[in-house]
């Protein structure tokens, strides 16, 4: 041995795990400042690459190496067996000896993904995370660069809807490969009772039968029952769009829109004594619910025959005991004598018709809009932006990726499914194929930033201190721990905002989510000039991804199993003036038989978390493991658990329980 030759010490971990290990050979060298070692195969003869095992090889370099920069790894079929991908945990290297103290720490270089043949080289740090600014080799920030361009070859953008965020381009699940696809714990949904009823595309006969419905399947659903009982009540209207399945569209309004055709005689009985409506105005005691965007969207066909969409506006009125109550219903955008202003006096029918209404838009705005753009969609766009922009060394790529990965399976799967012909939205959504990219883009162009950010939100539509407003009071407080953890993660590798403006990366990375995401008027950031900024930015991604899907996918079993108060569809037109329907006639107007188990049956498969859920703030990933990520990690976990304790104890005074953010039941990540 020359006296310029050195000796490696390598160690190559499998992970854990009875799928981890492989066939395959794995190729190794080590690439140092000053040159690099030919590659070597690490497992022949008896060494396997077994799942928990570590596979120990001797690396020589023919001259020095220099400062030991990165362990590539190439992953190669062997001739005559199956090409199985290989989970790795890492790659240890000790040597060689001069310079060293004797049994000195070995240097790791953390890898905790799967390998496949197909990606060719793979390159491993020693480094766990940094700035771009903080790479001192050139070498190094090439390497960041590589890494970037090919996943920008593998993740490419695709427009799913013209003027709604961008998704992935990829077909099927398999072309996410395995680093990005999960495998979910069934919760095991009961559909037996929901089964069988395809083909009865007629509408109910009676309540009796919705009830007998109900009963098989709510009957152990202490909220659906609650919900049964109290869904024709004005206070219960009111009380769902603070606490429902989509707390997100009331707003105060102290001025009306020039489009409400109502006046203040004609709601002066639904006021205070000697009050009136400009007073209850002023006073901030008047609430909107405006469906414009479902204005002229076409409506679907279901089991052949047309059904009807509406874009109302609701007045509420917050009373002096603390409750929201509908006053007054227009069903249309355009007044007009053939829209009626309903109201709390008219018949009884009537009355309760347009609240059904109401909540059939409700439930449009709820499904595409608060539920799949606000979280399933930003997920997606979050996640590609940050595989193709934010190097795996980036503290925001470790930070973001456990909160938006599984975004990319679950929509790739969604539009292949629910969202696609034959899907339940084509058979009995009132939204059909046609309406879902109109409903889409609209949403999209309206979308404004400060909605997604909770604070903001809350403030701006006015429901930050309404008493019985628990969506909102538990929103902020967990919005409240996120933004802290994120601030302090931030901190950690931003000393100013000087860093802020000068990470490349990051600023590519948010242009190119503005790019691929927003409009010009969204308000959404293009570039980031301080960590506030950041910091803002990264807490609404997280919590979007986590708290806001929890409170609109988790609830909706809860609320549609009474199926009159969430009316998918509707089969007859909305009427055009007032004591033309009777009781007997309300059924008509709901969705047939077959639609109504068809949403049921869907409802219930996404309304469950995993039996293995990832809960809020509980990372998986290594580099969460020690140091100070994990501190701040405990820190976060300590919080949230806080406020799950205050929410479960709160919970037990309610009659009716606002579970959806208690933080223990949030998934970390958009995953059904
Ligand atoms: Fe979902």
């Amino acid at each position: 041995m020359g006296s310029s030759c050195q000796e490696f010490q390598v160690a190559v971990r499998t992970s854990p795990g009875p799928a981890s290990g492989t066939y395959g050979h794995l190729r190794l060298n080590l690439i140092g400042s000053q040159g690099e070692t030919p590659p070597i195969t690490v497992n022949e003869a008896d060494r396997h690459l077994l799942p928990g095992s570590v596979c120990v090889v001797r690396v020589r370099a023919a001259a020095p190496l220099g400062r030991l920069l990165l362990v590539r790894l190439r992953l190669q079929a062997r001739p005559g067996f199956p090409d199985l991908d290989w989970h790795c945990g890492g790659v240890e290297v000790r040597g060689p000896a001069e310079g060293r103290a004797e049994g000195a720490e070995p240097e790791v270089f953390l890898c905790d993904r799967w390998l496949r043949s197909a990606d060719g080289e793979v390159e491993l740090r020693s480094a766990k995370m940094s700035l771009l600014s903080g790479e001192p080799e050139q070498q190094l920030r090439q390497q960041r660069l590589r890494e970037l361009q090919l996943r920008q070859k593998h993740i490419r953008w695709r427009c799913f809807v013209d003027g709604a965020p961008h998704c992935v381009d990829v077909s099927g699940v398999k072309e996410l490969g395995p680093n990005l696809s999960y495998t979910r714990k069934s919760p095991g949904g009961e559909l037996r009772y929901l089964r069988g009823f395809t083909g009865r595309d007629e509408a109910w006969s009676g309540f009796t039968e919705l009830q007998t419905l109900f009963t098989l399947n709510g009957n152990h659903n202490s909220t659906a029952r609650f919900v049964q009982a109290h869904w024709a009540d004005d206070w219960f209207f009111g009380y769902q769009t603070l606490n429902g399945s989509n707390p997100l569209l009331l707003r105060r309004t102290r001025l009306l829109p020039a489009h409400l055709s109502v006046t203040s005689d004609m709601l002066r009985p639904f006021l205070p004594d000697r009050s009136s409506l400009e007073e209850e105005l002023e006073k901030g005691s008047v609430y909107l619910l405006d469906y414009e965007v479902l204005d002229g969207v076409p409506a679907n066909r279901i089991n052949g025959k047309p059904t009807y969409l509406c874009a109302p506006l609701c007045l509420l009125h917050l009373t002096q005991q603390g409750q929201l109550k509908p006053i007054a219903i227009q069903l249309q955008q355009t007044p007009g004598p053939q829209n009626p202003i309903f109201l709390p006096s008219d018949a009884a029918c009537d009355w309760l018709l347009a609240k059904m209404w109401v909540h059939n838009a409700d439930f449009q705005c709820h499904q595409l809009v608060s539920h799949y753009l606000k979280t399933h969609m930003l997920g997606e766009l979050c996640c590609a932006a940050t595989l193709r922009q934010l190097p795996e060394l980036h503290p925001l790529h470790q930070l973001l990726m456990p909160h938006v990965r599984t975004s990319l399976q679950i929509n790739v799967q969604a539009r292949a499914s629910l969202l696609a012909p034959n899907g339940v939205f084509d058979k009995a959504v009132g939204c059909g194929l046609e309406a879902l990219p109109v409903l889409l883009s609209r949403a999209a162009a309206r979308l404004q930033y400060r909605s997604l950010c909770v604070p903001d939100d809350l403030a701006d539509r006015g429901v930050d201190e309404l008493p019985q407003s628990y969506y909102a009071q538990d929103a902020l407080r967990v919005w409240g721990a996120l933004h802290r953890f994120v601030v302090r993660w931030v901190d950690l590798f931003y000393t100013g905002d000087d860093d802020v403006q000068q990470d490349s990366e990051l600023q590519l990375w948010i242009r190119e989510i503005h790019t691929h995401g927003f409009t010009q008027s969204s308000g959404f950031p293009q570039s980031f000039q301080t960590k506030a900024e950041v910091c803002q930015f990264v807490t609404a991604v997280v919590f979007c991804s986590s708290a806001l899907h929890a409170a609109v996918n988790f609830s909706q079993l809860d609320f549609a199993l009474w199926m009159p108060n969430c009316p998918a569809s509707m089969l007859r037109p909305p009427p055009r003036a007032k004591g033309t329907v009777t009781e007997a006639d309300i059924l008509s107007f709901l969705p047939d038989v077959s639609s109504t188990c068809g949403v049921l049956s869907a409802l219930t498969l996404l309304s469950q978390p995993a039996a293995d859920y990832v809960p809020l703030c509980h990372y998986r990933e290594a580099v969460f493991r020690d140091g100070a990520p994990r501190r701040l990690v405990e820190e976060v976990q300590a919080e949230l658990k806080a406020i799950s304790d205050d929410i479960t104890e709160r919970n037990r005074t309610l009659e009716l329980p606002y579970p959806y953010l208690c933080p223990a039941l949030i998934e970390n990540s958009v995953a059904i």
